[in-house]
C-alpha cells in the first residue's frame, strides 16, 4: 500500500515520464536487452533516489526486467508528488511525499525497506544507515548500489569499521558516473536552480565556489561561460593549483566572504560558510548549496545572526542582519539544482542510472560471492554504457589495431 500525496496528479507525472523516455537512450537500450530474459524475476528491489521523472524511469526499468520494485525519496524537497502518483497509478509501491518533515521522511524510508528487499539502490547511503535500525528488513538483502560521493564516504567509513554488512557497488565512481553526472549534470543544473529561483543575471557577478572537485569544478566552468567572475575556494593543494590554472581566483573563504554576490558550495563538508563568513558579506548575497546534505551552510549560525527571516521568493529565504543587510538562502541549504531546478539532465541521468541497472544486476549475479565490503564497478560495465551512449550519438569511436595495442602495452 503506497503512502503519497495525491493520486489524481498521476497523469501529469505520466507524461513526465514519457518525455525523459525520449532522452534516456542507454536505459530505452537496456529495456530491449533484459525485456524477454528478464533477469530480476522474482527479485525485490527498493529504490532512495530522488524521486522525479528520470528515477520513476529507472524504476519501470527495473520492473520490466522482472523485478519487484519499492520506491521512496532521498531528500523531502526534491520529491515531485506528479511522479508519485504515476508510479502509485502503474502499481508500483511508492512512500514519499513533497515536503515530508524529517520524522515523515524516516517512516517513509523505513517502509520501503519493510519491503525486504534483495537488492537496495541507495543515494547517501540513507538505506544502509536505516538498517541499523531494522537488520530484520535485510534478511534476505544481498547487496546494493550507492549513488552519490557522500554515499560512498560514509560506506567506505563502515568498510573500515567493519560495520558495512552487504557488498555494495560504488556507481558514484564509474567513469560513465562522476565525468557526467557531477560535472556536467551538476555543472548545469546549479545554473538551472540559480537562476529560476533568483531570476538574476550571472554575467558580470563574482561567484564564489567551495571546492573544485567533480562537482564543483563543472559548476566553476558554466558559472565562467555564464560570464561571472569565479573565485573558489579549497582545502586540497592540488585542486587549488588546478582551479587557478583553468583560470579562476583561489583564496581562503575568510577572504573571498565579503567579494561574493553568489556562493555555491559543493564540498560534501560542513561548515564551510559559517557565522563570521556572514558577518562579512554583502547585502543581498545568494547562498547555494550542491553537495548532498543541507550542513555545508551552517544554517543554525546564520539563524542566529539574523533578526528577521521572511520567503521572499519561492526557494529564496531573506535572512536580515541587524544592520540591515539581507542575505538570501536558496532552497533551504539543500541541493539547489534539485529542490529548486530540474535536477540534472535526462541525457545525463541515462548514463548513471545504466550504471545503476547494470550494477544491481552485477550484484544480483554475483552478490552471493562477494564478502561484504565497498566494490568499483567492473571495467566491462562502464565501457558497455559509455558505447551504448556513443551509438545513441551517433559518434564514431575508432578500433586499435593489434599492432598499435601491442606498441601501447610496450611490447616493440
Ligand atoms: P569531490 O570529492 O570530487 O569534490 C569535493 C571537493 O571539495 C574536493 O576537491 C575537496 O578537496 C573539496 N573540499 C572539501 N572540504 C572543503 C572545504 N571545507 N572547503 C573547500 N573545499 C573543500 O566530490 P564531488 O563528487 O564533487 O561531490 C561533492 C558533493 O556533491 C558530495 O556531497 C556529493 O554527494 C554531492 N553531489 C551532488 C550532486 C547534485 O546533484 N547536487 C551530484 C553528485 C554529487
Amino acid at each position: 500500500m503506497s503512502a503519497i500525496r495525491d493520486i489524481a496528479l498521476a497523469p501529469l507525472g505520466l507524461k513526465r515520464i514519457e518525455w525523459v523516455r525520449d532522452f534516456m537512450p542507454c536505459l530505452e537500450e537496456l529495456r530491449r536487452r533484459y525485456a524477454q530474459t528478464k533477469p530480476f524475476q522474482g527479485v525485490r528491489v527498493s529504490v532512495a533516489v530522488h524521486l522525479e521523472a528520470k528515477t520513476a524511469y529507472l524504476s519501470l526499468l527495473l520492473r520490466d526486467a522482472g523485478a519487484q520494485v519499492a520506491v521512496t525519496g532521498s531528500n523531502p524537497l526534491s520529491t515531485k508528488d506528479d511522479i508519485c502518483a504515476a508510479l502509485a497509478y502503474l502499481g508500483m509501491e511508492v512512500n514519499a511525499w513533497h515536503g515530508a518533515t524529517a520524522q515523515e521522511y524516516r517512516e517513509h524510508q523505513r517502509k520501503t525497506l519493510e519491503f525486504r528487499p534483495h537488492i537496495i539502490i541507495d543515494d547517501g547511503a540513507d538505506f544502509i544507515s536505516l538498517l541499523d535500525s531494522y537488520p530484520e528488513y535485510a534478511s534476505e538483502l544481498i547487496g546494493g548500489c550507492e549513488e552519490t560521493t557522500t554515499g560512498i564516504a560514509r560506506l567506505h567509513a563502515r568498510a573500515e569499521a567493519g560495520t558495512l554488512r552487504v557488498p555494495m557497488m560504488a556507481v558514484n565512481d564509474a567513469n560513465c558516473k562522476r565525468l557526467f553526472d557531477n560535472r556536467h549534470g551538476t555543472g548545469q543544473s546549479v545554473w538551472d536552480g540559480i537562476m529560476y529561483s533568483t531570476n538574476n543575471i550571472v554575467a558580470g557577478k563574482t561567484v564564489v565556489i567551495a571546492g573544485y572537485g567533480y562537482c564543483s569544478s563543472g559548476i566553476a566552468l558554466r558559472a565562467r561561460g555564464l560570464g561571472a567572475n569565479v573565485i573558489v575556494t579549497e582545502v586540497d593543494p592540488f585542486k587549488a593549483l588546478e582551479a587557478a590554472m583553468d583560470g579562476n581566483r583561489v583564496m581562503t573563504m575568510d577572504d573571498a566572504a565579503e567579494l561574493g554576490d553568489i556562493f555555491i558550495t559543493a564540498t560534501g563538508c560542513k561548515d564551510v560558510i559559517v557565522g563570521r563568513h556572514f558577518a562579512r558579506m554583502k547585502h543581498n548575497a545568494m547562498l547555494a548549496n550542491a553537495g548532498h546534505f543541507d550542513v555545508e551552510i551552517n544554517k543554525r549560525e546564520l539563524r542566529a545572526l539574523a533578526v528577521s527571516v521572511e520567503e521572499r521568493k519561492p526557494f529564496v529565504d531573506g535572512y536580515t542582519l541587524e544592520d540591515g543587510r539581507v542575505i538570501n538562502l536558496l532552497s533551504d541549504g539543500r541541493l539547489v539544482n534539485i529542490v529548486a531546478g530540474n535536477g540534472h539532465p535526462a541525457e545525463i541521468m541515462d548514463l548513471s542510472f545504466a550504471i545503476q541497472f547494470l550494477g544491481a544486476k552485477h550484484i544480483l549475479d554475483n552478490g552471493a560471492d562477494m564478502a561484504a565490503g565497498l566494490y568499483p564497478i567492473p571495467e566491462e560495465i562502464d565501457r558497455d554504457v559509455a558505447c551504448i551512449k556513443l551509438r545513441a550519438m551517433g559518434l564514431g569511436l575508432d578500433e586499435l589495431t593489434d599492432e598499435q595495442r601491442a606498441y601501447l602495452e610496450g611490447s616493440f
